[in-house]
């Protein structure tokens, strides 16, 4: 047989799991009903689904092999059954392209090429959602209320307290207070299209480059309305639009130099299903007349923060103030926002063509303006937004 020289795949976990599954035979043979069964799962970020199942031999060969040196597979340990089965789940990389297994040679390539902190990488591959109804699932499950909530957990503990020493003064409200005070998830948007010069002021505002630097060339240094890690600005704004005046409805991708929109071609039809597929089924915000899936392009930020433990931490952080930026943003054109984490990334990165080594979608925000009447429960206890008569 032909020397076939192997490597480990570069960024590898490896998690004892126990998934616990309630069955009446075990109840009859004197037990707690509860079947319990542990099996060892790989978690690899160049994999589709950021993991796979794997047996206690693999666990072995896996921890002798080198992520870095390429060995002839008979040096290490194994059978050739062995290694041909964990090159076959992805986990180990043989230097000469087997038919049909290129893509894993070829996708740790780009996972080692992207200077991921390894941790940050499993976290983000593995956290993806495809085709979760979350709104279902709670619904199903009765945690969509605090009384269903609270009859599948012990009220949480309340947490100590610290004595007050120095009160501080309030102060006088002035325009942006009231401005944050107004700021209220919205779960009820109307049907009411948004006027394209409302549409391009939000973008503008939010997402828009008001000035851009390019100290060498390639690098340049975007300044935004909100603060990025690094300077960098690596989250783009791509859009499900679907009522504003003067656009179609359909998919773009926001370019905040020319604050101009590049249209995503396909599906103009299926927005109304891919705007349910984005938020994960929260039809409380699907029928937002724009939403906005926050984008970070990885190299953008590991080109400097290489292997980097707070790197992605950053890029969730950048989402985080972009979607503040534009809870303040909506509030002062008098519409309502929202933001959520509950999204299908994977349905996100298919419509919009993301590949997900390189683009992680981190967010989903949606603006437009509000329903006449709450119908679904918004967080309004100093009826900022809704007065006791709307709710
Ligand atoms: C990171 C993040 C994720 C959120 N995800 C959801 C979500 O999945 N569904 C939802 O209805 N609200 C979501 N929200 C909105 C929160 O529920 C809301 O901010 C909170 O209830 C407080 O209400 P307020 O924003 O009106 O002050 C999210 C908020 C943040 C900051």
């Amino acid at each position: 047989m032909k020397v076939m020289n192997i490597r480990r795949c570069s960024v590898l976990f490896l998690e004892p799991n126990e998934t616990v599954r309630f069955s009446l035979g075990a109840v009859f043979s004197g037990g707690d009903g509860l079947v319990r069964h542990s099996a060892w799962q790989a978690i690899a970020p160049h994999l589709e689904n950021g993991m796979v199942g794997i047996d206690e031999g693999m666990v072995i060969m896996l921890g002798k092999l080198s992520p870095s040196r390429w060995v002839p597979w008979g040096d290490c340990g194994g059978t050739y059954e062995q290694v041909h089965a964990l090159i076959q789940k992805g986990l180990v990389i043989a230097a000469e392209d087997i038919p049909g297994l290129e893509h894993f040679r070829l996708d740790d390539e780009r996972v080692r090429a992207a200077d991921w902190w390894p941790l940050a990488a499993a976290s983000a591959g593995l956290g993806r959602w495809s085709d979760v109804d979350s709104a279902a699932d709670m619904e199903r499950n009765g945690t969509n209320t605090v009384a269903g909530l609270m009859k599948t957990r012990e009220a949480p503990m309340p947490e100590p307290e610290s004595s007050a020493d120095t009160f501080l003064p309030r102060c006088e409200s002035d325009a942006f207070d009231d401005l944050l005070r107004r700021r209220v998830t919205c779960r009820n948007f109307s049907v009411r299209a948004l006027e394209h010069a409302v549409f391009a002021r939000m973008m503008e505002r939010v997402f828009a480059a008001t000035h851009v630097k390019e100290p060498v060339q390639g690098l340049r240094f975007l300044k935004r309305s909100s603060p990025s890690g690094g300077g960098f600005h690596a989250t783009d704004a791509y859009l499900l639009i679907q009522r504003v005046a003067g656009l179609e409805p359909g998919l773009y991708r926001y370019l905040p130099e020319a604050h101009a929109l590049s249209r995503i071609e396909g599906c103009s039809d299926q927005v109304e299903t891919l705007a349910g597929q984005m938020v994960a089924g929260q039809h409380w915000f699907s029928n937002a007349p724009v939403m906005v899936a926050l984008v970070a392009t990885y190299r953008r930020s590991f080109w400097k923060y290489r292997n980097h433990a707070k790197a992605y931490r950053a890029l969730i952080l950048d989402s985080g103030h972009l979607s503040q930026t534009l809870y303040l943003s909506a509030t002062d054109k008098g519409m309502g926002a929202f933001v959520t984490a509950a999204i299908n990334e994977k349905q996100i990165e298919t419509m919009f063509g993301l590949d997900p080594l390189e683009k992680g979608v981190i967010a989903v925000c949606g603006f437009g303006y509000r329903a006449e009447e709450m119908t679904i429960t918004e967080f309004d206890p100093g009826r900022a937004v809704w007065s006791a008569t709307q709710s």
